[in-house]
């Protein structure tokens, strides 16, 4: 991919390490200038100077995002440092995980500032700038299985995860027009973040002293490097991906996969309307072989 992205500006939010450091790596080796963003400065800093020595162009905005103020001062640095704004990919993120009982207000209200709102405004400020500029543009937003299949001890985190998939769908919707496409990565890779999921500690731990992963890990857990997942953001950044719009799209490992929209399972329908009564027996008759599941169903690593 190499070349093109030539004279494209991406915004990468939470780029200082893991995930949003590779979607930044690599999006600067395919020729766009990017704005780095982390809390972290030094993380921040250090992957600007590593684009910038592979013969890139970077800048680094160090501020947290979810405030309408930093999603402006995002976008800002993109049309004044790097002169124009074509990419944005909502990666920032944290994990307050508690099961719902022990799950304080805080622990909710963080991730869905960083994850929901920051994504929402930023989502807002770079869709006006792309519009302004008239030239299409790309909005990458970070789902995860968890968002996808509800993940125990999660509620937050699932619910804006969840809640990014609707998110994008409707910018699809909304940005069509203006050549603006809105689609869902979903990741799974070794970063810190699944460095703290105890059934994953001791392949992480692994990860990091450079052991090979298992190819039943790379394929069925659809986990591997941060670099795996990357080339998704690259080529939906690209002009390959301009009429790809609307998708949940998951990548991890060797794994590739084309989430559905959620869709009826089925459907039953009773003239003048439905009782209580009536519904039971439609449950038991159609529907309850039908019914749902809850969390993701991986193969174990033993
Ligand atoms: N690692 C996985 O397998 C996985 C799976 C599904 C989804 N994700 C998602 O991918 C994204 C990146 O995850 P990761 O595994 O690289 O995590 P990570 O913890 O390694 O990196 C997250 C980065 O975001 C930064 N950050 C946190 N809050 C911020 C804020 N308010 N503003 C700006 N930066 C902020 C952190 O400092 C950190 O550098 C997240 O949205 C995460 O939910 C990861």
């Amino acid at each position: 991919m190499s070349g093109q992205l030539d004279g494209r500006v991406a915004i990468v939010t939470g780029s200082g390490r893991g995930l949003g450091r590779a979607y930044a790596e690599q999006l600067a080796a395919a020729g766009a200038a990017v704005v780095v963003n982390d809390i972290d400065g030094e993380t921040a800093a250090t992957v600007v100077d590593a684009i910038t020595a592979a013969g890139g162009q970077a800048t680094a905005v160090v501020a947290p995002v979810g405030s309408t103020e930093v999603a402006a001062t995002l976008v800002d640095a993109a049309r004044t440092r790097l002169g124009r704004l074509d990419i944005v990919v909502s990666n920032a993120g944290v994990l307050r995980d508690r099961v719902l009982w022990k799950m304080s207000d805080d622990d909710f209200d963080l991730v869905v500032s960083t994850h929901l709102r920051g994504t929402f405004t930023l989502g807002r400020a770079a869709a006006t700038a792309m519009r302004e500029q008239g030239e299409g543009g790309r909005l990458i937003l970070i789902g995860s299985p968890a968002g996808q299949f509800g993940s125990f001890g999660q509620t937050n985190y699932a619910a804006v995860k969840a809640g990014l998939v609707a998110m994008a769908r409707t910018w699809s919707l909304e940005l069509a027009r203006d050549r603006i496409t809105a689609n869902v990565v979903v990741p799974t890779a070794m970063t810190a973040m699944t460095g703290t999921i105890p059934a994953y500690t001791e392949l992480y731990e692994g990860f990091l002293q450079g052991e090979p992963l298992p190819r039943s890990v790379r394929r069925e857990h659809a986990l591997g490097s941060p670099e795996d997942v990357a080339p998704l953001v690259v080529w939906l950044a690209s002009d390959a991906a301009a009429d790809v719009t609307g998708q949940a799209i998951g990548i991890g490992g060797d794994r590739l996969t084309l989430y559905t929209h959620p869709a009826e399972a089925a459907v039953e329908y009773s003239d003048g309307g439905w009782t209580a009564e009536l519904i039971g027996e439609t449950w038991r008759t159609a529907f309850e072989k039908r019914r749902q599941p809850s969390g993701a169903v991986l193969p174990s690593l033993g």
